[in-house]
This record gives structure tokens, C-alpha cells and sequence, in this order.
């Protein structure tokens, strides 16, 4: 049967009236990729959750097709969000698909390219900051408390709606719930999601256990992990470089009520575990994203696991987003060489030495 995207898939769960347009770009309905290399290697039933593969290559747009229908249904014209990158490129799609107009904030000179590129090729309204991530949440939530623009962050409640979609697509995926669930934390509203979606499917009798949920973040933002916000987050991982976590509470209780906890990453360990994925399995995932694999080498090597527990990373954007952190942590360009065959042959001499 054709896929005709979430809003149609999970009417059921959602909250899809009658008067909710069934918008859709085909977003969902991403692959569960078992990693053979490290599955074996971490001594786990390992999988990768692959929202890159969503329309605009983040898990975003699960959230983002919700929000924005409903602010159709409701009559607004207009949309806005604060972002790190991912947001901004699926409100600005959405937005364009809808026809409403899209005004986002983003901190000057820290997203990456390609979402950059996104949000001014989709149509928005792009305004950068000189401040950061929470600060641009703050002042979009005082601007459309004041004007009729509806709010997309994923403080609106629509947004943990449509990204609960995910936790239902592993479980029908795997056949049943994972041990563990892990995940990279930024403003924390996805982990929020992905355990309103176990709970949910639990609740139906969909599945009879629970995921342990574990989040990460990264250590130079590691607000939930300190429990106190920093003013001034800094990692490598540009998507989740937010210092005051919007949905920390909900974060903390599905750590909690899961038996699952939130930890941290350092940028060294997600830049590992970004290369590793890339190299030994084939997916090529953003560094944020990464935050959940090297979470879990983590916890492999602080003895979590008894060993064979299946585990579900979610690999939330795609490695496209951001192609020059990919150039830079393998430091190479390719080797340029006269047009012969003599020199490629010469060439790949050299490279195959090295
Ligand atoms: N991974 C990626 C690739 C992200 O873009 C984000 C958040 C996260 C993880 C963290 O998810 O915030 O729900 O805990 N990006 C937001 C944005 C903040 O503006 O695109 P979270």
C-alpha cells in the first residue's frame, strides 16, 4: 500500500480531526538498520533508528507536519521557531508545502551549512542572532505571545505528538519494545516524545515491556546532567549546544520512570563514534546524532550491559547537514593528480600504503 505520511498512518493517535489537513511531505517511515559490524563488537543487538532519511533529513518533520497542520486548522497565517538548524529546515519545508509564511531565528555563525541552506532555499524569513540557541527560544516565545504567530518550537505540544510517531514505528519494526532506547538530548522534547510513544503503545497492549530510555548530551551543554543551566553551551555537536533544555522535566521523568538515566558525551567521543558508524557500517549520521552511539560505547564500557540486550540509537539528522565538520575530523581532501592513468595508478599506490 502507499505510504501517505504520518498524519494518515497514525490518525489514530494523533490529534487529527476532521478539520486537520492531511499534510504531508512522506515524512516517517525510517529505516530500523541493524548495525552488523558493532552489534557484534559492543556484544549487543544493536540498531540505528534512521530519521536522517526523514524529507528534510531530521526527525523534525514528524513533529513539524503535526504543528503545522494544526496551525492550519486553527487559521494562522504565519509560523516561527528558534533553532539550531533542523527545526528551521523542516518549519521552513512545511511551511512552504502549506503555503504559510516562516520566520526563524537562529545563532549567528553555529548551525551547520546544509540547514542553512534549507531554511533560505524552502522560503523563510531567516534571522541570525548574535546570541544563542536559548536565547533566540526566549525571544520567539515573547514575539508570538504578543503577535498571532504560531509558536513550532517543540514547547508546542503538537510537535511531542507527531514525534512520539517514532517510538511506534521501532517497536512494529523490531517486533516488540527495545531494552534500551538512546538518544541525544538538546532541548530534550524528543526524548520526551519517544517515551510518550512507549507509554502509549504500552498502554494499548502493543507491547508488553518498556525501553530503558538514555539520553545524551553533549558535555559542554550538559545542563540536566549538572542540574543547573549553562549560559554558555559549547560543543561540536551544533544541533544540541543549548544550555537550558526547554523540556528538561519531561526528560527527566522518562528517565526516570524507565529505569534509564541521562548522561553525557564529550565531543571527542562523538566525533568517534560519528567516524565509526560512518566507517564501519555505512550510515552517515550527523554529530549530534552520533551522541547516542558514542552514549552508548559509554555505557558499554561502564559495564551497563549484561550483553545480547537490544538497543535502539536514534540517529536523528543526517551527516549531509553538515559537511564540513566531515572534511575536517578526517582532516583529508581529496588528492589531486594529473589526468593519466600512470598518476591515478601512482595514486592509489600512495593511498593504499598509507
Ligand atoms: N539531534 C539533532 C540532529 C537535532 O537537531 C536536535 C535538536 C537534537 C538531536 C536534540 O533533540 O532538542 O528534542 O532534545 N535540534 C533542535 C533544532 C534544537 O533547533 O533543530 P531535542
Amino acid at each position: 500500500m502507499r505510504y501517505l505520511g504520518l498524519l494518515e498512518t497514525y490518525k489514530e493517535y494523533l490529534p487529527v480531526t476532521d478539520q486537520t489537513p492531511l499534510l504531508s511531505l512522506h515524512e516517517g517511515n525510517t529505516p530500523l538498520v541493524r548495525a552488523e559490524n558493532l552489534s557484534k563488537e559492543l556484544d549487543l543487538d544493536l540498531y540505528f533508528k534512521y530519521e536522517g532519511l526523514n524529507p528534510t533529513g531530521s526527525f523534525k518533520d514528524r513533529g513539524m507536519v503535526m504543528a503545522v497542520a494544526k496551525a492550519i486548522e486553527e487559521g494562522s497565517d504565519t509560523i516561527m521557531c528558534a533553532s539550531t538548524g533542523n527545526t528551521s529546515a523542516a518549519a521552513a519545508a512545511y511551511a512552504a508545502r502549506a503555503g504559510l509564511n516562516c520566520i526563524v531565528l537562529i545563532p549567528n555563525n553555529n548551525i551547520a551549512l546544509g540547514k542553512l541552506a534549507q531554511a533560505i532555499i524552502y522560503g523563510a524569513k531567516v534571522i541570525a542572532i548574535e546570541g544563542n540557541f536559548d536565547r533566540a527560544l526566549e525571544i520567539v516565545r515573547e514575539i508570538t505571545a504578543k503577535h498571532p504567530i504560531t509558536l513550532v518550537n517543540s514547547v508546542n505540544p503538537y510537535r511531542i505528538e507527531g514525534q512520539k510517531t517514532a517510538a511506534f514505528e521501532v517497536c512494529d519494526q523490531l517486533g516488540k519494545a527495545p531494552d534500551y532506547l538512546a538518544i541525544p538530548v538538546g532541548n530534550a522534547g524528543n526524548i520526551s516524545a519517544y517515551w510518550k510513544g512507549f507509554k502509549e503503545f504500552y498502554a494499548q497492549g502493543k507491547i508488553s515491556s518498556l525501553p530503558k530510555m538514555v539520553g545524551f548530551e553533549a558535555e559542554g551543554a550538559m545542563a540536566i546532567v549538572k542540574g543547573e543551566p549553562i549560559a554558555d553551551p559549547e560543543t561540536i555537536a551544533t544541533a544540541i549546544r543549548i544550555g537550558n533544555p526547554a523540556s528538561w522535566k519531561t526528560a527527566v521523568a522518562a528517565a526516570e520512570e524507565s529505569e534509564g538515566q541521562i548522561n553525557y558525551v564529550t565531543d571527542e567521543e562523538i566525533l568517534h563514534a560519528y567516524k565509526t558508524i560512518a566507517a564501519r557500517e555505512g550510515i552517515f549520521a550527523e554529530p549530534a546524532s552520533a551522541a547516542s552511539i558514542a552514549g552508548v560505547m559509554k555505557l558499554k564500557r561502564e559495564g551497563v550491559f549484561r550483553g545480547g540486550e537490544t538497543v535502539v540509537c536514534v540517529l536523528t539528522g543526517h551527516g549531509l547537514k553538515d559537511p564540513n565538520i566531515a572534511i575536517k575530523s578526517v582532516n583529508a581532501e581529496p588528492l589531486v593528480v594529473e589526468d593519466t592513468e600512470a598518476a591515478v595508478m601512482e595514486a592509489i599506490r600512495k593511498l593504499q600504503g598509507e
